[in-house]
């Protein structure tokens, strides 16, 4: 059916009149039929009685409403996004769409073009050309944010046409209206897959007008709103602008409507990347030279591998990926390995040019993983989802992870000295943030379980201390006991300094991701 309706009238002849487009006139009225986007983008809209969406000899009976004055019409009667034809409306809409037939080729004052030349056909097969020519794949996915002006545009134009869409429902606020970004999918999606038979991608940044000299005068409204972080390019990251325009007064917020752009934003970038693929398994490392991520200070590299290093290259070149970013459960330091099942990790793989690969491919790339080097095996390798990745993270705290040390003691020991050890339970541990990594977390006390422990005596001065605890405990503080910072400590339960000489993990207890049996 129809998606505009009479009493978006009044919404849509401003909006008309302040120089949106029609796709934003179906934005602003909140219009979620994605059919609806998908007419050519020079539409004009008209209201005329009782349409259906189709087949333009349909409109015939609407010749009968010409004239009439819109308040008289019936509740019934529709307005309808058609191409073409405008001889059938009430004068006051005439009006509105001879003005708009000016306006026709003018650029939109809220999407700059966004949703015209740059959200059509033409513009689809041009992104496929490129598409194609990378042997293309994945999913279609949300258009990156369009970036600081189109906010400020789009704030502007809300306060312009608030009351009316108040009036039309008093539960419409902000958020229901539609998107630039959405609706650019919502037309696109369909005709990039179209040309590619199917094949569909995922599209960044459709156009970049904008710099960030826009948005400066935002910033001496709200100054605490645009703080550099490290991580992102620009100061004028959406939450922020968004942020900044809430703080503006509506009557001081000018212009508004928005000014109409001397012309329409480029597409500088339409650029495709392959979705993302997530790769997951389980890794054990066999080495004590070897840090789980690059070891680097002040730039230089302090190892010549890493265990990310190790998996990632002949995933990246199966996948041919672009990069990707490596997580797991935990990490363990860089002198300890990691036996038994191993420890969960995943990796985004991103713009790959590969997606899918059989459980035999699978197990092949492990194999090549495995013969790469003697220093790490991986098991348990599969594609994830993106969902799912996060359930390596889920409820971490409460995972057990348990251990193997290699534990020296200055006072010579019996085999009987340390037996007591086995019958320890539940030993709670006070632990302040260890000196080793004060440089980089901040002081505090973790409270962490100690579920179990055995010893096994291996001469005067050395055992093996197996322990079951909770994860996150600091193992080598709890041995050595950091000077008094772990409380208590091994010292303080043999009465001796003791020293932990080696340290290996033998199991990570999360469940997943699911074992794959050979
Ligand atoms: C609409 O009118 C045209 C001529 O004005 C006619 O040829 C056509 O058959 C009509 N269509 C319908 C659906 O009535
Ligand atoms: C890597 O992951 C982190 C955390 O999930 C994310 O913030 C970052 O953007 C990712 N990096 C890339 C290049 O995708
Ligand atoms: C790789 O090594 C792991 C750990 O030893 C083993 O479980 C797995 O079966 C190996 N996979 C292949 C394909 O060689
Ligand atoms: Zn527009």
């Amino acid at each position: 059916m129809l998606p505009l309706k009479e009493k978006d009238k009044p919404i849509v002849q401003k909006l008309l009149a302040a120089g949106c487009c029609a796709r934003c006139v179906l934005r602003f009225c909140c219009v979620s039929v994605h059919a609806a986007y998908r007419q050519p983008p020079q539409v004009r809209l008209h209201y005329s009685p009782g349409f259906k969406l189709g087949a333009s000899g349909e409109n015939n009976k609407s010749h009968d409403a010409a004239g009439s004055d819109a308040h008289e019409e019936p509740p019934s009667k529709r307005a309808k996004l058609e191409p073409g034809a405008s001889g059938d409306m009430s004068g006051e809409d005439a009006a509105a769409v001879a003005g708009q037939r000016d306006e026709e080729l003018r650029v939109c004052v809220v999407c700059v073009g966004v949703l015209q030349e740059l959200c059509d056909a033409t513009q689809a097969s041009k992104v496929c050309v490129r598409v194609c020519s990378q042997m293309c794949w994945g999913l279609f996915s949300a258009v990156d944010e369009l970036t600081c002006p189109f906010w400020i545009l789009q704030h502007s134009c809300w306060l312009h046409v608030k009351k009316e869409l108040r009036e039309k429902s008093a539960k419409l606020d902000k958020d229901d209206v539609v998107q630039v970004k959405e609706a650019f999918k919502w037309v696109m999606q369909g005709l990039v897959a179209k040309e590619l038979g199917g094949v569909s991608v995922y599209v960044t940044n459709p156009c970049k007008k904008q710099t960030d000299a826009d948005c400066h005068f935002l910033a001496s409204t709200c100054p605490d709103c645009f703080k550099p972080t490290k991580n992102k390019q620009s100061v004028f990251t959406r939450m922020a602008v968004v942020k900044a325009l809430e703080k503006i007064p509506e009557d001081r917020h000018s212009p508004c409507p928005p000014r109409r752009p001397s012309s329409s934003c480029v597409p500088l970038d339409v650029q495709c990347l392959h979705a993302s693929v997530f790769v997951a398994g389980r890794y054990n490392k066999f080495c004590r030279s070897l840090p789980q991520t690059p070891w680097l200070i002040d730039g230089e590299r302090r190892m010549e591998s890493s265990v990310e290093e190790l998996i990632a290259a002949p995933v990246l070149s199966s996948f041919r990926a672009a990069g990707f970013n490596f997580s797991s459960s935990g990490r363990e330091d860089v002198d300890v390995r990691t036996l038994g099942n191993g420890r969960p990790f995943a990796m985004e793989l991103l713009n790959p040019h590969r997606s899918s690969f059989s459980t035999a491919q699978m197990k092949q790339l492990q194999e090549t993983i495995n013969k790469s080097s003697d220093k790490i095996r991986v098991r348990d390798l599969q594609i994830v989802s993106r969902e799912a990745m996060s359930r390596m993270k889920e409820g971490e705290e409460e995972k057990t992870k348990s251990y193997t040390a290699l534990v020296w003691t200055l006072k010579p020991i019996r085999r009987d000295d340390i037996s007591f050890i086995d019958d320890i339970q539940d030993l709670t541990l006070d632990q302040k943030t260890p000196l080793r990594v004060l440089h980089r977390r901040a002081l505090a006390v973790r409270h962490r379980v100690i579920h179990s422990m055995s010893a096994r005596f291996l001469d005067s001065h050395h055992f093996y201390l197996s322990l079951k605890t909770q994860a996150g405990t600091y193992i080598k503080e709890f041995v050595h006991g950091d000077f008094g910072r772990t409380k208590p400590n091994m010292c303080e339960l043999l009465k001796t300094d003791t020293d932990i000489l080696e340290l290996d993990v033998e199991s990570v207890d999360v469940d997943w991701p699911p074992s794959i049996p050979e």
